[in-house]
């Protein structure tokens, strides 16, 4: 902190429920907020000035707490409004409307990357390898075109954290097919993306800055007990059921055995990924690595997890950033950051 101006900070989180009017801090982390409670606790050992506000359906709060603390940033872990995830953009267009500095990526980024097709026909389109894949809206049939090859991943057009994908997602005749289309349509009220499957190494990778980029050590998702001949996806399960992963050896790890061209060949990847969805402040970029080499793009988590234990603090703190060092360095980028 030598030398740096002590700041005011609004950390601003999300609900899934209105929050009672007693309902303590304390409380709200206990549920489930793992982010939330590294965040505060790495601004309680960097010196700022920190308030916390949690939203649920209205900004109306969010206004006010701007007028009364006057932060000079807001930190945005707030990825979610009225129990939708695609809402996300706005939250971030009203601080930009509001000429507010915030952590993390403005809108423009949110929407390309929240749209699977959209953020795929940029990166196809500057001949970044993408699975090829089709789009069927709620209300169509599913259908699949004859171009697009089995097996296919069936998953919700713009959603996160796995919600909807499951082993089922991967499917292999035309029943299938139409009855996963189907199932996302109803269940999971939501477009579908249906992608040719891409087999390989699941590989994440963390990405920090707005301009000058530093790309930390590669992470894989690695499937040990999964036999060689099934589909290695990362389920909802497999991201959030401990269980799951222990019973089909699922570990995320640091990649072991690239060759440093290959490495350098990812990292450039990941630079120009970031760059054409406009991604901003810190995010993490999903790659297959295909038996002979290839790279394809999966998908592209601006503001990604950013709980302690998770791939991008692990990647920062393999790097060499401790983890109230990152924090400060998404502040700092969040300050610099040049908005609408
Ligand atoms: N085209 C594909 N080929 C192979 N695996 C895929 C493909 N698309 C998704 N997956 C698998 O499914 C996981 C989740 O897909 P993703 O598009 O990242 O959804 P989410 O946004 O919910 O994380 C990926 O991490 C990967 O394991
Ligand atoms: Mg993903």
């Amino acid at each position: 902190m030598a030398g740096r101006k002590r700041l005011k900070v609004l950390v601003l989180c999300d609900a899934v429920e209105p929050t009672h009017p007693n309902h303590t801090l304390a409380e709200y982390l206990a549920g489930d907020r793992q982010t939330e409670a590294d965040v505060l606790q790495a601004f309680g050992k960097l010196g700022h000035q920190t308030d916390h506000l949690v939203i649920f359906d209205s900004l109306e709060p969010l206004r006010q707490k701007l007028e009364g603390f006057q932060p000079d940033v807001v930190f945005n872990l707030a990825d979610q409004f009225r129990n939708n995830r695609a809402f996300d953009q706005n939250i971030v267009s009203f601080l930009e409307m509001h000429g507010i500095p915030f952590t993390g990526c403005g809108s423009t980024g949110l929407t390309l990357c929240k749209h699977k097709a959209i953020s795929k026909k940029i990166l196809g389109y500057h001949r970044i390898h993408v699975p090829e894949f089709v789009v069927i809206p709620r209300g169509r049939k599913g259908v699949r075109p004859k171009r697009l090859k089995f097996p296919i991943l069936v998953k919700p057009l713009k959603e996160e954290a796995s919600y909807g994908i499951a082993q089922a997602s991967f499917v292999e005749t035309d029943d299938q097919f139409r009855e996963r289309v189907q199932f996302i349509h109803e269940k999971y009220d939501n477009d579908v993306i249906a992608e040719e499957y891409i087999e390989g190494r699941e590989l994440y990778v963390s990405v920090i800055g707005n301009n000058r980029l530093q790309v930390f050590p590669i992470r894989e998702l690695v499937f040990k007990e999964v036999p060689p001949d099934e589909p290695k996806i990362a389920t909802y399960k497999a991201k959030w059921d401990e269980e799951y992963r222990k019973r089909w050896g699922l570990v995320n790890q640091f990649a072991v055995g690239l060759e440093p061209s290959l490495e350098r060949a990812i990292q450039q990847t990941c630079r120009r990924i970031y760059h054409l969805l406009t991604i901003d402040g810190y995010g993490r970029i999903d790659l297959r690595l295909t038996a002979n080499r290839e790279i394809y793009f999966i998908e592209a988590n601006p503001n990604p997890v950013l709980a302690a234990e998770e791939d991008f603090a692990q990647s920062a703190l393999k790097a060499g950033t401790e983890y109230p060092q990152l924090i400060e360095r998404i502040v700092r980028s969040g300050m610099s950051a040049l908005r609408e």
